[in-house]
């Protein structure tokens, strides 16, 4: 699978309407949005509030992303503020299970994030409990950050693994996405990209979304 998840953290908050808009025309997937709690991450993004503009003006499924600690506490009033997809961190919890279990409760896609500095195999016994694993391929925290090379092998692993036990789980990566890497990074396995500066930095970002989808 091939698809753009533009990253709502890089939009302008002031006229975010607009920016959603732009979203809904293009050919965009899902909308990517990062939530930082200034604990497990050294940034504070937003938080509920933004939840509902964003599930009011976006025709985009909504994918979240929990950069956040106790993920557990918070994880099924995402699912209630609208969200098609909600990721956390293993690396910020002690067992996954029980959370994965209330978002697969609420009807909701599941997902597991690492950080570039936790080892790949940690993911390996969760492939077939979650619909997506998201391989950051910066340091959770800030937009604007430099791809990290390194991730390209591990795209590779998983998705090794995940073929060759016939699963679906769909791997996505987050951080230094731009038009230049795309293609290398669907040609080693990654299903979804999620790019923030590379769109909303983009002199035409719909151009950008559609070079980053189409020539993938
Ligand atoms: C970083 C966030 C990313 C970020 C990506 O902590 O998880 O989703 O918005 O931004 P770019 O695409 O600018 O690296
Ligand atoms: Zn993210």
């Amino acid at each position: 699978m091939k698809l753009i998840a533009p990253s709502v953290l890089s939009a302008d908050f002031g006229h975010l309407a607009d920016d959603l808009e732009m979203i809904n025309r293009s050919e965009a997937d899902w909308l990517h949005i990062d939530v930082m709690d200034g604990t497990f991450v050294p940034n504070i993004s937003f938080g509920f509030p933004l939840m509902e503009p964003m599930r009011q003006y976006c025709t985009k499924p909504l994918d979240v992303h929990l950069m956040i600690v106790h993920p557990e506490k918070y994880v099924e009033r995402f699912c209630d503020a609208g969200a098609w997809s909600v990721g956390f961190h293993l690396e910020a919890v002690e067992d996954p299970m029980p959370i994965l279990d209330l978002i697969k409760a609420k009807g909701v896609r599941t997902c597991l994030t690492i950080n570039p500095d936790i080892d790949v195999q940690r993911l390996v016994p969760y492939l077939d409990q979650v619909d997506m694993v998201l391989l950051m391929s910066v340091f959770a925290g800030f937009g604007g950050q430099k791809f990290i090379p390194k991730t390209m092998d591990k795209i590779r692993f998983i998705r090794q693994e995940i073929d060759r036990r016939g699963l679906n789980t769909l791997i996505e990566i987050d951080g230094g996405v731009n038009t230049r890497n795309a293609a290398e990074l669907f040609a080693a396995g990654a299903d979804v990209l999620v790019a923030g500066s590379a769109v909303f930095g983009a002199d035409d970002p719909e151009e950008a979304i559609r070079k980053m989808k189409d020539e993938g």
